[in-house]
């Protein structure tokens, strides 16, 4: 059966990070309905095996499914370059991923990058996925990557803007800088949440790669080519659902939406 165009889209990651996602959908194409799912109370997802990060992914994408969705994105870098193939094997439903969008967007820069920084979580620098993607487009490209797992830390606490941020963010970036990178690819979505202070300290001449902006595109392209987009309607109500307390993910959540939101908790182990 054809998927209904007015279906939503599910959206997930480990926690808040993949709301740096929803947003650039919601800004992009305000008329998709998201159902999102944070795993707050498993996160970090960084930190772990890619057996564990399949393993959990698979049951996020059997609940996602029982919204009855048209598309779902993975928001996060470390299940894309750890489960990206298990996810899409396993289910019919189309299954974007973000990481391939963003180092495309990195290397067709203008200026095409030369030097770039990588910052990512443990998992995702161990995949040397962003560097497959990366040299796939430009061997010559050099490329240097950064494992930055206080910043999650930082971000599902809701400290992403304080000093403690900023300090973190220099202290995982002084290298970077004095290696004089030209591009830097938030290889992870809890860090746009960081974007100030990341470009505050890196200066104007690097350009900052925010895996939502290509990776929205990319869904609004492809909802397109297969007759899919959503119908003109004024605000679709989205849905948001974590496995953790609501509490920091309500503030947070406001913060990056710039709207409030109820999220529902759920039992993420019974699917
Ligand atoms: N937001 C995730 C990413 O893009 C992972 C954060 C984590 O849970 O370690 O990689």
């Amino acid at each position: 059966m054809p998927a209904d165009r007015n279906a939503p889209i599910g959206i997930f990651d480990s926690g808040v990070g993949g709301l740096t996602v929803a947003r650039r959908v919601m800004l992009d194409m305000p008329e998709e309905r998201i159902v999102y799912f944070g795993d707050t109370a498993r996160a970090p997802y960084g930190i772990r095996t890619k057996e564990r990060i399949t393993a959990q992914s698979m049951q996020i994408m059997r609940f996602l499914e029982t919204h009855g969705l048209k598309m779902a994105i993975i928001a996060c870098n470390t299940i894309c370059v750890s489960s990206y193939y298990e996810l899409t094997g396993a289910f019919d439903v189309p299954i974007m991923e973000i990481v391939s969008p963003a180092a495309a967007d990195c290397v067709n820069g203008s200026p095409p990058a030369v030097k770039v920084g990588v910052i990512a979580t443990a998992a995702t620098v161990k995949s040397e996925g962003y560097r497959i993607e990366i040299h796939k487009l430009n061997p010559r490209a050099e490329v240097l990557q950064k494992a930055c797992p206080d910043l999650v830390t930082l971000a599902e606490r809701g400290l992403a803007e304080s000093a403690a941020g900023a300090l973190q963010c220099e202290i995982y970036l002084r290298s970077f800088k004095e290696a004089r990178i030209d591009t830097l690819v938030l290889g992870c979505t809890h860090f746009p949440l960081f974007y100030g202070h990341i470009a505050a300290y890196m200066g104007g001449n690097v350009r900052l790669i925010d895996p939502a902006a290509a990776s929205g595109a990319k869904v609004k392209k492809e909802l397109a080519e297969a007759g899919l987009a959503a119908e003109r309607r004024d605000k679709p109500e989205h849905a948001f659902y974590i496995s953790g307390d609501p509490g920091t993910f309500e503030q947070i959540a406001r913060n990056i939406l710039g709207k409030p939101v109820r999220p529902e908790k759920i039992n993420i182990c019974k699917y």
